[in-house]
């Protein structure tokens, strides 16, 4: 359930800020969105805690998704930057956003085929 929001908002946030709407008028709900995804993932890093695959993986994309935050807020205006310097930001906010997507697809990928194999490792040591 969780990965599957973290998966839906992630791409939310992308179709907002290419259709320029995350510079305009969703620009506040493009920002909560993000800073709602940094909470939760780094609720899902603490219950993944004894979970080495998914705690490994998550916390790669939980420093992307901060990496992704500061910048976002850094392009909301609240720390100023000259113009330069802003559009490396954009650039990088943008690009880390794909960025969290590939981490996000492979990670899961991952860690789902590291159950499957511990599970039918399982199921052979109990003799099924
Ligand atoms: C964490 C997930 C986030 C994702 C995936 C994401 C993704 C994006 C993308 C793809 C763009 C378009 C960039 C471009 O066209 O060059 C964008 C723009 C923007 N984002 Fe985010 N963002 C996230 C979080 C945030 C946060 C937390 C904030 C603010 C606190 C924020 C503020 C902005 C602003 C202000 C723009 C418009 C920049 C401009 O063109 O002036 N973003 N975002």
């Amino acid at each position: 359930m969780l990965p599957t929001l973290l998966a839906v908002g992630l791409l939310v946030q992308i179709v907002m800020g290419e259709s320029g709407l995350a510079a305009r008028v969703l620009r506040e709900i493009h920002a909560a969105i993000g800073l709602a995804g940094l909470v939760l993932t780094a609720y899902a890093l603490w219950a993944s805690r004894g979970r080495r695959a998914s705690l490994s993986y998550l916390a790669v994309l939980l420093i992307l998704v901060l990496v992704q935050a500061i910048l976002g807020l850094i392009l909301f205006g609240l720390f100023r930057v000259d113009l330069g310097l802003f559009e490396l930001v954009e650039t990088i906010h943008r690009y880390n956003a794909y960025l969290m997507l590939v981490v996000g697809l492979v990670g899961g990928i991952v860690v789902a085929m590291v159950r499957r194999r511990a599970g039918s490792a399982d199921a052979v040591a109990k003799g099924g």
